[in-house]
């Protein structure tokens, strides 16, 4: 039989398919049942730089009275937030034997940063960052924003020996340049990429109200593109696949275009622990059919350094396909 584990950012994965962090992997039993069905690894829910920040300046700002309270608040509801996530990564980490990556969701290098230290302690095999800031200063360089992002990942990566991966959205002008850029900074590895929670409007009700919070298969092929780039023009780090791995046909696709891993939410929301079952037996099945032993047989084969074509990643308008039609 075909042996579908893989090296990601130094640790053993069983299989190339992982649980994304989202509230299920804050669940004890959910994680127990995904390793079973075969999970590769967890991405623990993330800690939110802001929940952490938001909350302690809300209750400093009910008792300005009394600023001793108010500090005592801060530095408890700081501590008290920070513990809980180190109980919830310790106790995942006791419940399963796949390695476990901490999840933290920020924007800037602030005393959060030191953390990372904690999360290393409380047994943590990875720490994935989730690095999204929206930018609303019309006045502000791209470039500034970048070098933001890579701050955090240096400061982040010098304190702590566990890899560290980073989650990014697609939005980045030269997204191989950045990726490169966080290789650079320390980055083992790159999530591509995050799915956000986005605005809806009701023309009816003239409202806007929130979008669908899962996604569609057919999303996946927005990273699949930068998977197979990136991956050809970038060596050395890890690619995760994020953003519409339903099934064993998505994971297949990314790892051809050169993903190391996949990481599925959605479809974990959707179909519970079969959505892994029925993946691995059909990366299995592909595997067995096509010949290939290991994943590292064909993995990238198809990205943009092993095709004849490379313009086929290239191609980003659609006159050519149309005027052939
Ligand atoms: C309910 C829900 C909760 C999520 N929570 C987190 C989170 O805590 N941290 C994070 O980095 N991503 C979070 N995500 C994003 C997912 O990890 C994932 O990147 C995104 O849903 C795209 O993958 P999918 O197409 O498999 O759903 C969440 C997504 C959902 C739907």
């Amino acid at each position: 039989m075909s042996n579908i584990s893989v090296n990601y950012m130094g640790l053993t994965l069983t299989s190339p398919i992982m649980a994304a962090s989202s509230g299920l992997t804050a669940q004890l039993d959910r994680v127990v049942e995904f390793e079973k069905a075969g999970i590769g690894a967890i991405v623990v829910k993330s800690l939110f730089e802001e929940q952490i920040v938001n909350e302690a300046e809300f209750l400093q700002s009910q008792s300005h009275d009394y600023p001793e309270s108010a500090d005592y608040l801060h530095h408890y509801l700081r501590q008290n937030s920070i513990d809980r996530y180190l109980k919830l990564v310790s106790d995942v980490k006791k419940s399963v034997s796949v390695p476990v990556i901490a999840s933290i969701n920020c924007y800037s290098t602030g005393e959060w940063t030191a953390f990372a230290k904690d999360i290393e302690s409380a047994g943590a095999d990875g720490l994935e960052l989730n690095i999204y800031s929206l930018p609303l200063n019309i006045h502000k360089k791209s470039e500034d924003i970048e070098k933001e992002y890579l701050n955090v990942v240096a400061q982040v990566s010098k304190q702590i020996k566990i890899p560290v991966s980073v989650k990014i959205a697609s939005t980045f002008t030269n997204l191989p340049g950045f990726v490169n850029g966080l290789k650079a900074h320390g980055a083992k590895g790159v999530v591509m990429f995050n799915r956000f929670y986005s605005p809806d409007i009701d023309i009816k009700r003239i409202r806007i109200f929130p979008a669908d919070a899962f996604s569609y298969p057919e999303e996946s092929l927005r990273e699949l593109r930068w998977m197979g780039i990136v991956s050809a023009l970038v060596p050395g780090i890890d690619l995760s696949a994020s953003t519409g791995i339903h099934n064993g046909t998505t994971v297949i696709k990314q790892i051809l275009a050169g993903a190391t891993t996949t990481q599925m939410c959605t479809a974990l929301y959707k179909k519970g622990a079969d959505a892994i079952r029925q993946s691995i037996d059909d990366l299995h099945l592909f595997m067995d059919s096509q010949g290939f032993k290991n994943v590292s047989d064909f993995k990238g084969r198809l990205n943009y350094a092993n095709i004849d074509n490379p313009e086929k990643f290239e191609r980003v308008q659609f006159m050519k396909s149309f005027g052939s039609k």
